[in-house]
């Protein structure tokens, strides 16, 4: 089984809304996905009960219940864990990013967020873990253009040597509108947000494939 904890101790930038994309995302390519929830509000599990069709497997988790919560997952023959974290718990953040292969941080081109990201950064940094930045709800390019918010993000981003993704996710209304009722923008008529979650999926699924060797079982208690 593969991890990844989707975080940013800033709230509002959107890592429930890339958590849930991910993990739906898994579950459309046949991967036995399980989404666990570590925020009090509980959007992810909100969001996802939502969904009429069958979907990812979700539950509630709090740090100390982490790693039980993985090892039954990994009993439980599950493919992939996304891990939806809250804003501003720095313990519980840490540890889902000390059990995930991967950190995926999400940020918004907002000063105020991207200095947000710095406390991010360090701490990903501090506990070693392969990691990503996607930049989230960013205006589109007119022209193909970036705007001057984009611009200055990207400049930030680099100045911190942010180990930026691929692709960038648009501020786009089909982000919203999908997850109401509990599906992917890749199940709307959003192309190039479609687009968007299926480059993402493909960029962390490329990083999590050296992760890919089984699991051991547990050890047996003495
Ligand atoms: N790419 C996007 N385009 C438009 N709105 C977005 C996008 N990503 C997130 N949002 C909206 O921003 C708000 C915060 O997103 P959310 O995923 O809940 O962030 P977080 O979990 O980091 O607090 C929500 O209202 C969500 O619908
Ligand atoms: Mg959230």
């Amino acid at each position: 089984m593969r991890t990844l904890a989707v975080i940013a101790l800033k709230g509002g930038s959107g890592k429930t809304t890339v958590a849930t994309h991910l993990a739906l995302a898994a579950h459309l390519r046949g991967q036995d996905a399980l989404l666990l929830d570590m925020d009090r509000q509980r959007s992810a599990l909100n969001i996802l009960s939502a969904r009429p069709e069958t979907g990812p497997e979700m539950a509630a988790s709090s740090g100390p219940k982490l790693l039980s919560a993985k090892f039954a997952a990994v009993a439980r023959g599950k493919r992939l864990l996304v891990i939806d974290t809250p804003a501003g718990a720095v313990e519980d953040v840490s540890e889902a990013i000390v059990l995930a292969d991967i950190a995926v941080m999400v940020v918004r081109p907002t000063l105020l967020d991207l200095a947000g990201l710095a406390p991010t950064l360090s701490l990903v940094r501090g506990l070693q873990k392969p990691s990503t930045v996607v930049l989230s709800q960013a205006p589109a390019p007119e022209d193909g253009v970036e705007s001057p918010l984009v611009r200055r993000a990207l400049r930030a981003l680099d100045y911190m040597r942010a180990p930026l993704a691929p692709v960038t996710l648009r501020a786009r209304t089909a982000f919203q509108t999908a997850l109401e009722t509990g599906r992917s923008v890749e199940e709307t008529q959003d192309p190039a947000a479609a687009a968007e979650i299926a480059a993402l999926w493909e960029h962390v699924e490329g990083m999590l494939a050296w992760a890919a060797e089984e699991d051991l079982p547990p050890p047996a208690q003495p």
